[in-house]
């Protein structure tokens, strides 16, 4: 494992513990090229896949047609203009305005450890930017310094793997060592060239996550041809509608079969991933911040640093890429105290009470509650300003009394003395037409002058990109904060960027302003963080629009989606877990009929799947029936029994219900495989079905198990109900090998009615 060179035949291997990344550069010219990516080879002589020895392919040799080689090379970190006519990785426009780059290899540098990414932003500011860390195990880093001589420009590429992980890290850093200004039109963290080949020769498969407000993060699957296949996001956050991740993967790969090449960036901004196979049937894989309202001034001296990229490679299907990933986030990326720790069962009263509570309202909430198991309460928007619905207030984080009488301190007061802990919504980057704040300083907000910003939910965008706003926006947070006893945020962030213009960047940097705009979201939240340590950051954007692994530095756990449908949530978290640990789910019980879909789901199920997940309630608890009020302190209890093999356990995909029609289910599996969690959720009525057999996964198949419906033990269990427990004493396998129910499996009875959930406690006999 790690990172060595051979400089006898200039080959880079750059090793995990089942992959290994080889690099080569070539005799005379020195381009660097990206000869295997894969499972692990030996480390022999690959020089031959840079396929120089096949004259007259050889550019040094064969100047007349230069062209054979440079467009079809596997070009490390591609460029435009000078011969490869592919997907460039960069795109440099110089100070005489060509458009031509070339690099080649000038020196590297290997060491243990990895550096920290940071990018100036305005008015001086070096702002940290988000990424992965060694923690507690060894960090290795390869620093390959490439060089445009014509264009006096340096690249860094900086790759870096982790001795307890199967990921690559990759990230480019530009430095301008000329006397005149570059314009960087588009930069990538990574692109790789691997071959047809890499997928027994056939066109791969690519896995992408689309959707939209409410339906965010499900399942594309198609097979590629030539030509380009691509996602991007232009809206300034990660969007609803596509998400920076892809995967490619040979055309038989399922869950538990096949290769598997993904891809994604820990970055909150626009993005551009995706592959690309020229007319040899190569395949260019890329992804990274794109070209999209976007463009950088390098100015002499200075320099600009991509977000990083995460390179996974799997040879176990899908579930050991998740594994990859869910791993890496969880040892790697999440820095939050609460990444192991229980988190609060919450209540948010979003869709209690939307707009209209006071303080009396949310102490009936919360009183209820707390009765039923629950721990925090969460006061969502409308508590500041003159909000009273979303037209308005934004920016003007000061309370409002009518609705809270006695200030948010009474409130604060209040639910300590009955236990409760309390939370609270802010929605910091964002400023309404009519609030005090534009009124104020209506330059604050991002617009082109002369042009009206286009208006989404009533609101604009404020410019955090100028420090003395972010200084306002924080002093607005930290006067909340200070005020009570407030151990919880969720960050909202409910509209796209448009409009791109600061009222004090100068016409050759407006380009930048997008990119600045996610390093100031960062900034603040890296600010926020290290005043309140111990704060439980919650991030959210309009449902889950900024789910992605730059949030995740800052906040263990995101809101999924605003749909709380748990028929619904089913393909929304089936894509989200592909590549996010479950603990990363925020995953709420809500009142039905659904508020977006006007489904009816049973109070058992509408649990079930929300407990794969942070578990919460976002409900009217005073409000609902009887029946289901009485049922929350046993799923307050199951969850807690559940919620350490949920958040720490490896995950399995069992089945899915957009694939299947009629039922979904998934599994969590302790570490030491003694304990495992296996939900199955039939999501549709099967007429004449009779009970299913389904085959666990992930189990020790040397060790003996039992298995027991959640719920089974407890007197007048409703989330076991007596039909159940009768269902399973006629179908209990009894004590059996983890070989037998991986391979025979176990019997789902059947469950009358369109919806029903079987969760089985399974534990090493
Ligand atoms: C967004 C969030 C919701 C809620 C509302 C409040 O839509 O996703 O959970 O907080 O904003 O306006």
């Amino acid at each position: 494992m790690g990172i060595s060179f051979d400089p006898e035949n200039r080959l880079f291997f750059i090793e995990t513990a089942n992959t290994v990344m080889c690099l080569a550069v070539t005799d005379e010219e020195g381009f660097l090229g990206n000869v295997y990516y894969g499972k692990k080879v030996p480390k022999e002589n690959l020089r031959y896949l840079l396929r120089t020895s096949l004259n007259p392919f050889v550019p040094s040799v064969n100047d007349r047609d230069r062209g054979c080689y440079l467009d079809k090379a596997p070009f490390e970190f591609p460029s435009d203009g000078a011969g490869d006519y592919r997907k460039p990785a960069v795109i440099l426009r110089d100070a005489r305005g060509c458009d031509a780059s070339l690099f080649t290899y000038a020196s590297h540098r290997i060491y243990e450890g990895k550096e920290e990414l940071s990018q100036t932003a305005r008015d001086g500011a070096v702002i940290k930017m988000p990424g992965t860390f060694a923690g507690s195990c060894t960090a290795h880093t390869l620093e390959i310094k490439l060089e445009d001589k014509a264009l006096r420009l340096s690249a860094y590429l900086s790759y870096s793997v982790f001795d307890d992980s199967d990921a690559i890290l990759k990230n480019v850093k530009l430095v301008n060592d000329s006397e005149e200004t570059v314009t960087i039109e588009k930069i990538m963290s990574s692109s790789i060239d691997l071959d047809c080949s890499a997928f027994d020769g056939k066109y791969p498969d690519m896995i992408t996550l689309s959707g939209s407000w409410a339906r965010e993060r499900r399942i594309d699957r198609r097979t590629l041809s030539r030509g380009v296949s691509e996602v991007s996001s232009s809206r300034g956050e990660s969007s609803h509608q596509f998400h920076p991740f892809f995967a490619l993967c040979e055309p038989g790969a399922d869950d538990s079969h096949g290769k598997v090449y993904a891809q994604t960036i820990v970055w909150s901004g626009n993005f551009e991933c995706g592959a690309a196979i020229d007319q040899f049937d190569s395949v260019r894989a890329y992804i990274g911040t794109g070209s999209r309202h976007f463009s950088w001034d390098l100015r002499p001296g200075t320099s600009f640093q991509t977000p990083e990229a995460v390179l996974v490679f799997a040879d176990g299907g899908f579930d050991s890429m998740s594994h990859v990933f869910h791993d890496l986030f969880r040892s790697h990326l999440i820095r939050s105290p609460y990444l192991h720790r229980e988190r609060p069962i919450l209540i948010n009263n979003w869709e209690a009470t939307y707009f209209d509570f006071d303080t009396d309202k949310l102490l009936a909430i919360a009183s209820d509650a707390r009765d039923r198991g629950i721990e925090m309460l969460v006061m969502d928007d409308g508590w500041f300003g003159n909000r009273n619905d979303d037209n308005s207030s934004l920016g003007d984080w000061t309370v409002n009394e009518t609705k809270l009488q006695g200030g948010i301190e009474r409130l604060s007061d209040e639910l300590k003395k009955t236990g409760m802990k309390f939370g609270i919504w802010f929605e910091p980057e964002m400023i309404s037409p009519d609030s005090d704040l534009y009124r104020a300083h209506p330059d604050w907000a991002i617009a082109v002058s002369g042009r009206r910003p286009c208006r989404m939910r009533n609101q604009y965008v404020l410019d955090i990109t100028r420090k003395e706003v972010r200084d306002y926006v924080f002093g607005c947070l930290a006067a909340v904060l200070d005020k009570a006893d407030i151990s919880y945020v969720k960050w909202d962030m409910n509209r796209p960027l448009s409009d791109l213009g600061s009222a004090e960047l100068p016409a050759e940097s407006m380009g930048r302003l997008s990119y600045l705009y996610t390093l100031g979201v960062y900034d603040l939240q890296e600010r926020l963080l290290e005043r309140y340590p111990e704060l439980l950051l919650e991030n959210c954007s309009g449902g889950g629009a900024r789910y992605d692994a730059g949030m995740l530095y800052y906040s263990p756990q995101i809101w999924c989606s605003d749909d709380t449908d748990a028929i619904e949530r089913l393909s929304i978290q089936a894509g989200t877990e592909m590549i996010y640990p479950l603990s990363t789910m925020g995953a709420h019980v809500s009142t039905c009929p659904n508020h977006i879909t006007g489904r009816n789901v049973p109070f058992d199920v509408r649990a079930a799947v929300a407990m794969s997940g942070t578990f919460g309630y976002e409900l009217d608890i005073t409000a609902i029936p009887e029946e289901e009020r009485a049922a929350i302190p046993e799923q307050t209890s199951i969850y807690r029994q559940v919620s350490e093999t949920v958040r720490e356990g490896d995950y399995y995909r069992i089945a899915r219900a957009a694939e299947t029609g009629y039922y979904d289910s998934w599994m969590s599996v302790s570490r030491d495989r003694s304990r495992a969690l296996f939900t199955y959720i039939q999501c549709r009525a099967y007429p004449g079905g009779g009970s299913r057999i389904v085959k666990l996964k992930g189990l020790d198949p040397e060790k003996k198990y039992t298995l027991t419906p959640v719920g089974y033990d407890t007197p007048g269990s409703r989330f076991c109900s007596r039909e159940k427990k009768e269902m399973w004493e006629k179908t209990d396998p009894g004590t059996v090998s983890g070989s037998v129910l991986m391979n025979a499996g176990v019997p789902v009875p059947y469950m009358h009615g369109d919806y029903g959930q079987l969760m089985l406690d399974i534990r090493e006999a």
